[in-house]
């Protein structure tokens, strides 16, 4: 396959055919060379095609450790999350986040000293009653006020701050963190005041007005739902709660005729209606397209709308956002958008989009994918408005069990996102890459994949599925590692944005589907990320951001962002623990990582709510 690359990167027949014209040779030759390249092209694609099947796996040997090993490394998560936060606490506490290269500190959410709050409830996972005691007296005293003309914005607000206290009070019942949720979730509400319902960016809290665009990014305008609905229940005042059900309302009875059931990326705030085709999984759409389940899951699986919501949108994932590579055949999931009339994918493939094999496994975990009439549903009959070739997807999806290929999509998509942390030579994975696809190489979707698979007699893995080894393995090579020609070819991606920002997305799915399959080798591979972090992010105050991950000994940014305490370390220790401390029927994670409980709403307030 890298001989036919190769080849036509260095077509003789093209370059011949420039220098005959400069010596003045006749169009039938030029005809004939043209014609000869096309043949050539035509035979590469069909040759690349039709060589996807098998998909080979590697052998990969994953040690059983004991109990003991596991909660061992749990115990060196808790001190790095002791390390973290005791820098915190030193060098930037009552200031929002530390800069834990220069030990200064840095107000980016409002200045109520974020990363205490995210924290919380991490801290009680982790049994820290002494930094938990000093963060709730800071809560005490906390009153929210701002200089004037602050716009505070309203989706990092309500995940980070409210999602942190509403959880800690879920686990404590102790009402003053009741009392500021509420308070919090009141003075955030000018946000709604737009014609949709939908929040608008930002608020300002000292006058009660909203700012923002008259647009707004998908995942900012609908990811407050399960915040809202859970403060609603505890405090039973009805206006949070028609504030969620307005978002559900929307989305519901949005026309998505022609994006194939999924919800694109902007939004007009007055008409409730999007306004672009870009579709994405990625960086300002994810969340929302996250609490469709997380929001049916929370509200004990009441609210059909909502996983009417989620089916579609993984379904049109599933069947149209979904990739294989050329090479090494690594499941990635991109975005499309319209150009020229004609549907375009970018093959970009986002570190933010690397919730979704958590989401995935979540999914096969809580629903009966192969039994929809269960829940009152029917899977073909959701694609009934859609265009034909959108329901034919449908059917097509219909053809395998679901639970099946939804776990597949799920494990394929999650091993990739741990290789990029482990092709690199730092072990930690980049921002975004952009995936070998389009132009001179094939487009393969995953269900073209699947469908060949299936008819060739289903030998091996499905596609993307088997185990993988990091393309450098062992390998020393700096030269090979740093040679971007040599990378993209042989790793089938190149790095777009080459930063690890302490993301969170990656080791959430690896929790996630450990939790849900129970293989080790989840923990494994999470075991691997956090030794990288130990080794390349850790400072002597904290842990920054690094820059380049795909070189060696990168430099460090002076960031430390809240939910590195909130989210990365909290999902590496429950991954480590041995005790499931947080079971996934009983809780649902907010998008900062912060549980609230399954609760149902009684028949006295959907009744007073209005509830369906
Ligand atoms: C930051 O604080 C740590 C811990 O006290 C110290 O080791 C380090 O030298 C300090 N860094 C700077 C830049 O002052
Ligand atoms: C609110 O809290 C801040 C910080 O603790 C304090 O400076 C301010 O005086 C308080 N404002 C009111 C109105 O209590
Ligand atoms: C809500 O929006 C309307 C129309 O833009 C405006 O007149 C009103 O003052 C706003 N109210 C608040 C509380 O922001
Ligand atoms: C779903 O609906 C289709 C037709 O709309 C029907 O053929 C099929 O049997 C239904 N499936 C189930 C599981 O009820
Ligand atoms: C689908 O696959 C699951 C898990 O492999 C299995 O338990 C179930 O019986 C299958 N369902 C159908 C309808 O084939
Ligand atoms: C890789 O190269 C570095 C720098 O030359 C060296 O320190 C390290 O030991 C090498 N690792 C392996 C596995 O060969
Ligand atoms: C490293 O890789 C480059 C490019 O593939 C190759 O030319 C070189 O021989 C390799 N060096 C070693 C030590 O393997």
């Amino acid at each position: 396959m890298n001989f036919s690359v190769n080849f036509l990167r260095t077509n003789p027949a093209v370059k011949a055919s420039a220098a005959f014209r400069r010596r003045g040779i006749s169009i039938r030759h030029l005809a004939f060379t043209f014609a000869f390249s096309i043949a050539l092209l035509t035979l590469y694609y069909n040759y690349l095609r039709h060589t996807v099947v098998p998909f080979p796996a590697d052998v990969i040997h994953y040690p059983q450790e004991t109990p003991e090993v596991w909660e061992a490394r749990a115990l060196q998560v808790k001190n790095a999350f002791l390390h973290a936060y005791h820098g915190y606490e030193r060098f930037a506490f009552p200031k929002d986040e530390l800069c834990p290269v220069s030990n200064g500190s840095i107000d980016n959410f409002n200045g109520w000293g974020v990363t205490a709050v995210d924290s919380l409830d991490t801290m009680l996972m982790m049994g820290l009653q002494p930094e938990y005691d000093r963060a709730m007296s800071a809560i005490h005293n906390m009153n929210f006020s701002l200089p004037i003309n602050t716009r505070v914005p309203f989706f990092e607000t309500v995940i980070r701050y409210l999602g942190g206290l509403l959880s800690a009070y879920a686990m404590t019942g102790d009402d003053i963190l009741r009392t500021r949720a509420d308070q919090l979730g009141t003075i955030l509400a000018p946000a709604f005041n737009t014609s949709s319902g939908f929040p608008s960016f930002s608020v300002d809290t000292v006058r009660g007005t909203s700012n923002g665009p008259k647009f707004g990014g998908l995942a900012e305008i609908a990811s407050y739902q399960m915040e809202y609905a859970y403060l609603g229940k505890i405090t039973a005042k009805k206006e949070h709660v028609d504030r969620f059900t307005a978002a559900t309302h929307n989305l519901h009875n949005a026309e998505l005729r022609k994006y194939g059931g999924m919800y694109p990326m902007h939004w007009d705030l007055s008409s409730g209606q999007a306004t672009d085709a870009h579709l994405s999984v990625g960086a300002a759409s994810d969340s929302a397209h996250e609490y469709t389940l997380k929001q049916y899951l929370m509200t004990a699986r009441q609210d059909t709308a909502n996983l009417e919501m989620y089916l579609r949108f993984t379904s049109h994932v599933l069947n149209n956002l979904m990739f294989i590579s050329p090479n090494r055949h690594l499941l990635y999931v991109t975005d499309s958008n319209l150009y020229r009339g004609g549907i375009r994918h970018t093959h970009s493939f986002e570190h933010l989009s690397c919730f979704l094999p958590g989401l995935l496994a979540l999914g096969v975990h809580t629903l009966p994918l192969n039994h929809l009439e269960d829940v009152g549903l029917n899977f073909t009959e959701l694609a009934d408005d859609l265009l034909p070739e959108h329901k034919m997807g449908y059917e097509e999806l219909a053809s395998f069990n679901l639970t099946d290929l939804h776990l597949w999509a799920a494990e394929g998509l999650a091993q990739t996102c741990y290789l990029t942390y482990a092709d690199q030579p730092t072990g930690l994975g980049p921002d975004i890459i952009s995936m070998r696809s389009g132009g001179l190489y094939p487009e393969i979707t995953w269900m073209e994949a699947m469908q060949e698979w299936k008819i060739k007699g289903r030998r091996g893995p499905p596609p993307g599925v088997g185990d993988k080894h990091p393309w450098a393995g062992d390998g020393n090579n700096t030269t090979d590692m740093l040679d971007r020609e040599i990378s993209i070819d042989r790793r089938d991606y190149y790095i777009r944005d080459s930063q690890y920002q302490l993301r969170p997305e990656t080791v959430e799915s690896l929790y996630i589907l450990y939790r849900v399959t129970g293989d080790v080798k989840w923990r494994h591979r999470g075991w691997a990320i956090f030794q990288a972090i130990e080794r390349e992010a850790k400072t002597p105050s904290g842990y920054a951001n690094v820059k380049m991950v795909d070189t060696y000994h990168p430099e460090q940014r002076d960031v430390m962002p809240s939910y590195f305490l909130a989210e990365t370390l909290k999902y590496l220790y429950l991954l480590f623990r041995e005790e499931d401390i947080v079971p996934l029927d009983e809780w649902v994670f907010n998008t900062e990582a912060h549980p609230l409980p399954v609760f149902e709403w009684t028949k006295e307030e959907k009744e007073a709510y209005g509830i369906p």
